[in-house]
């Protein structure tokens, strides 16, 4: 009886019978909270619609009906999950040191703490930072970085300070750069949250709203928006819209769309008209993961002569994210988590075959924590991009700053065949205290005069409510820090002297700051917290998606001879497929040219490619 009546307060869609549910408590939306949200205008903002879910089909592009009990969970504005709960002072404002005071400037601890200069790894690509890029944007949007470029500019100006969105950052009159410059402020917004788009009351826990899709879904591949895939997709074969441009293949370009901040006119216009324009690395990889799409579905069709549409769509999409994954989890975290570590905790597997950590009371969720910890990776990013032509002739030197929200500058010159190129033949910056100058003085090229990626990080971890460094210590390891000796295995001695310099007491250490400096993981290379909340997050990742590639009974699943060929891909393999004119690439294109690891042709077994005979149906 109560479910009966229950069914009536849902909001039923339309003709549909897709069910409206409220984006932030995952649950229908009833009269009441209808009529809340449009009396703000915020329905739109605050709730999704979804049709009913049926267990056997492919995977949604919108991620609904992941999870068959809460099916909006998965779609993008699913609200994060949280390691440790955010604190703050009054009003959701940064909280103070345990003295009373504010905690340290934030561009003072960044020039205190980390030295500036461009190193470089002798092992790492600069293939590794690309991909790296590429993962995050899967399941993180720029939305706050647009709203400070494009919706708030204000925020070093007077006008600013009486903006609730602005946080600038201040810059003391004695930096080490700035005092050149005469520059005082640099311009940041306060994160957006479910309060922001008026989906919570003004008042309530912060929490930070997200346009992507919590799952590794390439959904910024194939737009995780309702209803926007029809306008990627042909219809025909499986294919999606493509367009050439200097003989490249591009996803469909919107000439008036004012996202492409740094296209230098008229010469360079492209710019994706659905796909995000943001950096360099992860804009590069979601042309070549596009073109991919296609080039399998013409494949599975050379195949399946008699397979449709829609069968060839969902497919070629299934293969091409799972490839996406595989060589994330299996070929690039190994190198700086340690394979050992990766197996011991789950996030990949000893052998060959299937696995399946399914476990449906666990919601499709991003912790805070991991897009946070992402951050990190700014510290490796080395921004001199060096270009070379198709026979591995250097070029010339580019600033990477220049190129991002650029999408047209892959368009032009062959651009993008010498990014390519030059993205397994120079080695990547090292996982050290160095930050490079781009990223600690200029970030956006010509769109702001300055920017340091550094700083904006710590500043955000305190709008995010981060809490000390110590409690994601104590969440790590079990232990209790109180003093900073309890601290020193963590960190070399003048790490921790430099930490004790900053900040006055072991529990106002904040969390990216520790993490600049702290010691890695054994066996791996990045810093142990940052391993343990990043290990925390791929865990959810795995167990709560039920379309997780490596399982052998979700739908549509692999059969054992599909799920080989897929483990055989390698990053080197993909760009022989989709780079231009990639002929010979190193076997493990991640790591440097060597003796040990040549340039290798394309056609060699040494390079990992993709064979879809496996998708050949006998008839
Ligand atoms: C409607 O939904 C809101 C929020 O989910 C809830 O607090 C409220 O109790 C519901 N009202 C009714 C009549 O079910
Ligand atoms: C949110 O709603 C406002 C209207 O209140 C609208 O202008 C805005 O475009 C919406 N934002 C998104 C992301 O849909
Ligand atoms: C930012 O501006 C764009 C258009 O300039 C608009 O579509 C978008 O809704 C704005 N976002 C917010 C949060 O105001
Ligand atoms: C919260 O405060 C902002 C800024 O003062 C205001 O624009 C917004 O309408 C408020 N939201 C709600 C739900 O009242
Ligand atoms: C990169 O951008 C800066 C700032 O707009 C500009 O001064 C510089 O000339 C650009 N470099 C190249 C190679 O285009
Ligand atoms: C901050 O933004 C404004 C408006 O876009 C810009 O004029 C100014 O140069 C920026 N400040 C810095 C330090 O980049």
């Amino acid at each position: 009886m109560l479910k009966i009546l229950l069914l009536f307060t849902y909001m039923y869609v339309g003709t549909s019978n897709a069910i409206l549910y409220d984006c932030f408590t995952g649950e229908p939306v009833n009269r009441t909270l209808l009529r809340i949200y449009q009396e703000r205008d915020a329905v739109a903002n605050c709730t999704v619609e979804i049709k009913p879910c049926d267990p056997t089909e492919w995977r949604r592009v919108d991620g609904s009906c992941n999870n068959l009990k809460y099916p909006s969970r998965g779609t993008q504005r699913t609200p994060s999950h949280r390691v440790l709960p955010p604190v703050f002072s009054h009003d959701y404002e940064p909280r103070k040191a345990v003295s009373g005071e504010s905690l340290p400037l934030p561009r003072r601890l960044r020039t205190q703490l980390l030295l500036v200069g461009r190193t470089t790894d002798m092992k790492l690509t600069q293939l590794f930072s690309y991909y790296v890029l590429f993962m995050i944007s899967d399941v993180l949007s720029s939305h706050d970085i647009i709203n400070y470029l494009q919706n708030i500019t204000t925020c070093c100006t007077p006008e600013g300070q009486n903006n609730y969105n602005c946080i600038p950052i201040k810059v003391p009159v004695d930096d080490p750069v700035h005092r050149f410059s005469g520059v005082r402020c640099l311009n940041l917004t306060r994160p957006q949250s479910f309060q922001t788009f008026k989906c919570l009351d003004n008042g309530t826990t912060f929490a930070r709203i997200v346009f992507q899709t919590p799952l590794f879904d390439l959904s910024h591949i194939y737009e995780y928006r309702p209803g926007f895939i029809n306008r990627l997709r042909t219809f025909e074969n499986g294919l999606m819209k493509i367009e050439e441009e200097d003989g490249e293949l591009f996803p469909p370009t919107d000439p008036n769309s004012n996202y492409c901040y740094q296209n230098q006119r008229p010469k360079e216009t492209r710019c994706h008209m659905y796909q995000v324009n943001n950096v360099l690395g992860s804009n590069l990889w979601i042309i070549l993961l596009y073109r991919h799409h296609n080039q399998i579905a013409r494949e599975l069709y050379r195949l399946n002569p008699s397979w449709d549409d829609e069968r060839l769509f969902y497919t070629a999409r299934d293969i091409n994210m799972a490839i996406s994954v595989q060589i994330y989890f299996y070929e690039l975290l190994p190198i700086i988590f340690g394979k050992r570590n990766m197996i011991r905790d789950g996030l990949i597997g000893r052998g060959e075959g299937f696995r399946d950590l399914y476990d449906e009371t666990i919601e499709p969720r991003m912790s805070d924590e991991y897009f946070f910890g992402m951050r990190w990776f700014h510290m490796i990013q080395k921004t001199n991009m060096k270009l070379y032509d198709k026979d591995g002739y250097y070029i010339k030197t580019y600033p990477m700053a220049n190129v991002t929200a650029r999408t047209g500058f892959f368009a032009v010159d062959n651009n993008m065949q010498h990014i390519i190129q030059g993205s397994f033949r120079q080695l990547g910056g090292t996982f050290d205290w160095t930050v490079d100058y781009d990223m600690a003085d200029r970030l956006l090229g010509g769109i702001l005069f300055s920017s340091d990626a550094t700083t904006s990080d710590i500043k955000k971890g305190r709008y995010f409510g981060m809490q000390s460094y110590v409690n994601y210590k104590e969440f790590c390891t079990n232990r209790k820090y109180t003093s900073f000796a309890d601290l020193k295995d963590s960190f070399s001695e003048e790490g921790l002297y430099r930490l004790m310099e900053a900040y006055k007491d072991p529990k106002d250490i904040e969390l990216m700051a520790a993490m600049w400096l702290e010691k890695p993981v054994k066996g791996g290379r990045i810093p142990e917290t940052l391993y343990c909340l990043l290990t925390e997050q791929y865990r959810r990742s795995i167990k709560s998606d039920r379309h997780w590639y490596e399982r052998p009974n979700r739908p549509h699943a692999f059969t054992e001879e599909q799920l080989k060929a897929i483990r055989k891909v390698t990053i080197a393999g993909m760009l022989c497929a989709i780079g231009d004119f990639v002929t010979e690439i190193q076997p493990h294109a991640f790591f440097g040219i060597s003796p040990s690891n040549p340039l290798t042709k394309c056609s060699s077994s040494r390079i990992g490619k993709l064979d879809l005979t496996p998708w050949k149906e006998c008839n």
